[in-house]
């Protein structure tokens, strides 16, 4: 079978308002979505299928029939040859920045974690190993495919500014998204703006000067509204013609492709053997993308969104949905569940301190599905989990990255023995 016969995503759907949007258009955003009232987020629909991945070490490759860009490619008059082609010289062109290409990511026991843990032989806790990834984070997975989407638009000439110059990237993050970003940027030599806290870490500010990002410090002003500065700054520079270029599905539904090749990569290791997976939640895409990869695997482990008690609005969201008629289809009730956490959002995980859970549809949504639940982890979890990685694991990862962690010794008095457990060391230590 050639993979133009392979079934994968036909469209795109808004999950809150409903309305459809044809692969080929190339929309960022539902078409109802306006830059004051973002409660809206295109998903992929996709066919069901056998899910059939390509033995390749590169997940973009081996995963291609599944992605969104590939089917947009198809559909936008790109024969298979040239939307392959638009992925390995990206994915070469990222290795020339970055060092190492896209490759499958280490998922292993954790054996001394594990027994640490008290947990059986038969069981314990897997750990796929995401600070290998490009950019030190699994973040790169996502604005990987949102490059792809620029790319192959370019190619079959229906990109937003023809054969004009091409508009700036635009990202509002302090962190790991804005590496990324600014490493598949570099790749290409395409200009991107990075609005970052003045808060930001001189670590990150120095690898983003490396990579030549233009950085702008947004204080905050006094004419500004509620809301985070950054991401007022950020929006202000898409209205005035950038490019939204990072993990919010919200802004950039094309971030919530490449991020599924990380729960495929699980799904294909771990099978049905995998009884539960944690997964630490800021935004909100990573979980949601985890969550529609299980779905399309036909792989169901019960999927434990976690976030930190300084900042849980997933989980209030959860229960709001439960109190207004069930976590099913809690689309169309966007005001009545999420809204901004109202107090200053904090703990020592400080990459998933986003107020506002913005792609929070896929995440209950999956798990509802999957028959799980969210997890709000105390803060002595998320500094344990912390002590816990780096004691028993040789991976360097961050508080953020072990956050997932923290939602497994939050839950472990109910979690049998002799379950399979896996968890995401999202993002390695800077
Ligand atoms: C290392 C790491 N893990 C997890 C997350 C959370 O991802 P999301 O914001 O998509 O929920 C982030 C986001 O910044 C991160 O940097
Ligand atoms: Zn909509």
């Amino acid at each position: 079978m050639s993979i133009t016969d392979r079934p994968g995503v036909t469209g795109m759907v808004c999950a809150a308002c409903g309305t459809e949007v044809p692969i080929g258009a190339g929309a960022l955003v539902c078409p109802a979505s306006s830059p004051g009232d973002r409660r809206h987020v295109l998903h992929f629909v996709d066919s069901v299928a056998p899910f059939r991945p390509l033995d390749h070490p590169n997940p973009f490759v081996a995963y291609r029939a599944y992605l969104a860009v590939d089917a947009h490619g198809a559909a936008i008059g790109l024969d298979d040859e040239r939307r392959l082609a638009v992925i390995e010289q990206l994915d070469a062109a990222v290795a020339r920045v970055a060092g190492t290409g896209f490759r499958r990511t280490p998922l292993t026991r954790a054996d001394r974690l594990s027994a640490a843990l008290g947990f059986a032989p038969e069981g314990g806790i897997w750990v796929k190993d995401e600070t290998q990834n490009v950019g030190g984070s699994h973040k790169a997975r996502h604005l990987f495919t949102e490059m792809v989407q620029l790319l192959m638009s370019e190619a079959a000439g229906t990109s937003r500014w023809g054969g004009g110059p091409r508009p700036r990237l635009a990202i509002a993050s302090c962190g790991n998204a804005a590496i990324a970003a600014s490493t598949i940027a570099a790749a290409v030599g395409w200009p991107i703006d990075v609005f970052v806290p003045p808060s930001a870490s001189q670590t990150v500010l120095d690898v983003l000067g490396s990579l030549r990002a233009s950085v702008t410090v947004c204080p905050r002003r006094e004419t500004d509204p509620a809301g985070d500065p950054c991401v007022i700054r950020f929006r202000e520079a898409v209205a005035a013609g950038s490019v939204p270029f990072g993990v919010q599905g919200t802004e950039n539904a094309w971030c919530r492709d490449g991020g599924r090749t990380l729960g495929w990569e699980i799904s294909d290791e771990m099978g049905h053997r995998a009884d539960r997976i944690f997964v630490q939640v800021g935004g909100g895409a990573f979980a949601a993308c985890v969550g529609a990869s299980l779905r399309n695997s036909g792989v169901h482990p019960m999927l434990h969104a976690v976030q930190a008690e300084g900042c849980a609005p997933l989980e209030r969201a959860w229960r709001r949905a439960i109190a207004t008629g069930g976590v099913d289809n809690v689309g169309a009730r966007w005001s009545e569940c999420m809204w901004p956490w109202e107090d200053e959002p904090r703990s020592l995980a400080d990459g998933i301190l986003d107020d506002e859970t913005y792609d929070w549809i896929g995440v209950v949504d999956a798990m509802a599905h999957t028959g799980g639940s969210p997890v709000v982890a105390g803060e002595e979890h998320i500094v344990e989990a912390h002590r816990l990685a780096h004691a028993h694991t040789g991976i360097d990862v961050s508080p953020t990255g072990s956050a997932g962690l923290a939602g497994v010794l939050a839950i472990r008095d109910r979690i049998a023995d002799a379950e399979t457990v896996v968890v995401v060391f999202s993002g390695v230590r800077r």
